[in-house]
């Protein structure tokens, strides 16, 4: 005689995983970090350009930078990574935020 104790439930319900959305984590592969100085102006046209106008001349979007070129170059450094007001964080590294803040030095001064 069979004693049928399978009549008792286990609770499997770990079974019942749905996939988690594996989304490959790349992690900045293309950041090369070498010695050279990125392009500032490359840079700007890419990551600023669109707001404050091909020469930091201000659009109707964003303001002329000239006047801002009283700051310090950590403190502009900190409003493009950090963002200000209406103004997005933008993602650049401390070494591109600084080429962007060279560029834009020598264009005001010149
Ligand atoms: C999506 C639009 C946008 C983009 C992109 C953008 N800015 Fe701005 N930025 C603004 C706006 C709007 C302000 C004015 C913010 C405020 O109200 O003070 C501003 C302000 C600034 C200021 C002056 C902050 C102050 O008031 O003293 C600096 C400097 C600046 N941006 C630099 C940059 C640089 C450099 C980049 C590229 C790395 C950049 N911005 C990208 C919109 C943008």
């Amino acid at each position: 005689m069979r004693t049928l104790l399978l009549a008792a439930v286990l609770p499997l319900s770990l079974l019942a995983c749905t996939g988690t959305s594996d989304k490959a984590d790349t992690a900045e592969a293309a950041d090369t970090d070498t010695d050279t100085a990125p392009d500032g102006a490359a840079l700007f046209s890419a990551n600023c350009a669109s707001c404050h106008g091909e020469s930091a001349e201000g659009t109707r979007t964003a303001p002329g930078l000239e006047r801002e070129m009283g700051l310090s170059d950590s403190q502009l450094i900190r409003i493009m990574q950090d963002g200000k007001e209406e103004m997005p964080a933008i993602e650049v590294t401390d070494t591109e935020a600084q080429a962007i803040v060279d560029w834009l030095r020598e264009l005001f001064s010149a």
